[in-house]
C-alpha cells in the first residue's frame, strides 16, 4: 500500500471509531509497524486533520479540514480510472497548467488536479476565470484518448453532459448546456469547461479537461462587469452545496460517458447533449476569429461541431468560438 492509501485507511478507521483507537490495533489491521502508522498520522495532521494522540489510549479524530483533500475525494469514489490519483492543492496558478505539466512528465490517464483557489484561472478564448478560495470547484483531468484530433470537441461535450448530470444528481437542479461548454441556469453562467490538447500531426498525446463550477460563491464575489450574467448553485438554491459530493459525482459521470465514447458510442452522447442543449433549433450568432455566422442552430455533428444554417440556407460547421442566442 502506498502512503496515501495507508493514510486513507487510517482516516476511515478513525471515522468509524467513537473514542480512541489504539496504535496497536491499527498496526494489526493494516499489517504495518506502529512507527509507519505514526508517520501517516503526521502527514494527515499536516493536511489539516486534527488528530489527538493520548498515551495508553491511542488516536482520536477531532476535526477535519474544510479544504478538499485527496483522501476525502477518494473515499467512496468508486471509479475505476478517474481519480485513482488526485492532487489537491490549496492554491495553484491554474489546475489546467498543473495538469499540463504533469501530463508532459508522463502522468497517466485519469489523474486529477483540484485546487481551492487559482491565481491565474483560465477561461476560453484567452479570458480569465474568477477563482476565489474555498467556495467553488476547479478541477482538471488528464486524458489520453485514442481518437483523431478532429473529435476532441466531443470530449468537451462529454464533460458538459457529465457536469450537468452530476449537478442534477446532487442538487436536483438541471443546468442547460450552451455550445460548446457553458453550463447555464436561467441563462446565467454557472460553469464552463476548458479543453486543452497536446498533439503531433494526427496523434493526440493528451487532453486536459478543465472544469470550473460556481458552487458556493456568494453574489458579492461575482466579477463586477458580468455580475448579472453569472450565478452559483448557492445563489440559486439558497443553501450550501457539498463540493466534495459534487466533485465525486462529476468524476463518476465523466468516467461513464468517457467509457461510452471510447467504445464508439458517440451517438448516445450526441443525443444526450441535444436534449440538454439550449441552442438546437434557436437563432444564434457564432463568432470565431473575427468571422460571424448568423442563422439557425441545427445541432451537432458526429465530431461535436455545431451546425448552423446561415440565413442564405447553407449549413456551416462551427468548430470553435462563441455562440450567442439571439435576443440575449
Ligand atoms: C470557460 O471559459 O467557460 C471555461 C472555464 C474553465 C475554468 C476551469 S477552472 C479549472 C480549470 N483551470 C483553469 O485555469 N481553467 C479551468
Amino acid at each position: 500500500m502506498r502512503g496515501a492509501e495507508v493514510a486513507g485507511r487510517i482516516l476511515e478507521m478513525l471515522r468509524g471509531q467513537e473514542g480512541y483507537l489504539s496504535g496497536a490495533e491499527m498496526s494489526r489491521v493494516l499489517g504495518m509497524s506502529r512507527s509507519a502508522i505514526w508517520k501517516q498520522i503526521r502527514s494527515l495532521r499536516r493536511e489539516g486533520y486534527t488528530i489527538e494522540a493520548r498515551q495508553a489510549s491511542g488516536y482520536r479524530l477531532i476535526a477535519v479540514p474544510t479544504h478538499l483533500t485527496t483522501w476525502e475525494l477518494q473515499a467512496g469514489l468508486g471509479t475505476h480510472v478517474f481519480g485513482k490519483k488526485i492532487h489537491a492543492f490549496i492554491q495553484v496558478d491554474s489546475t489546467n497548467e498543473v495538469a499540463f505539466r504533469r501530463a508532459l512528465e508522463g502522468a497517466e490517464e485519469g489523474e486529477v488536479i483540484v485546487a481551492e483557489a487559482q491565481a491565474k484561472g483560465k477561461g476560453r478564448m484567452g479570458r480569465s476565470w474568477e477563482s476565489p478560495s474555498g467556495v467553488n470547484i476547479y478541477l482538471s483531468l488528464i486524458l489520453r484518448p485514442k481518437i483523431l484530433p478532429n473529435r476532441i470537441p466531443l470530449i468537451t461535450l462529454m464533460a458538459a453532459v457529465a457536469c450537468a448530470e452530476a449537478i442534477e444528481e446532487v442538487t436536483k437542479l438541471m443546468p442547460a448546456i450552451k455550445w460548446p461548454n457553458d453550463l447555464l441556469i436561467d441563462g446565467k453562467k454557472l460553469g464552463g469547461i476548458l479543453t486543452e490538447a497536446d498533439m503531433e500531426m494526427d496523434v493526440i498525446n493528451f487532453v486536459i479537461v478543465g472544469i470550473g463550477i460556481n458552487v458556493n460563491m456568494p453574489r458579492s464575489s461575482f466579477p463586477q462587469p458580468i455580475e448579472d450574467v453569472v450565478t452559483s448553485l448557492r445563489e440559486e438554491l439558497e443553501y450550501e452545496i457539498s463540493r466534495l459530493a459534487l466533485l465525486q459525482e462529476i468524476l463518476r459521470k465523466m468516467e461513464l460517458w468517457y467509457t461510452k465514447l471510447s467504445e464508439g458510442e458517440g451517438e448516445d452522447l450526441r443525443k444526450r447533449w441535444e436534449t440538454l442543449s439550449q441552442v438546437t433549433g434557436r437563432e444564434v450568432e457564432a463568432r470565431f476569429m473575427g468571422a460571424v455566422v448568423r442563422g439557425k442552430a441545427l445541432g451537432i455533428d458526429e465530431d461535436g461541431a455545431l451546425l448552423v444554417q446561415a440565413n442564405g440556407g447553407t449549413v456551416k460547421r462551427i468548430v470553435a468560438g462563441d455562440v450567442t442566442l439571439r435576443g440575449w
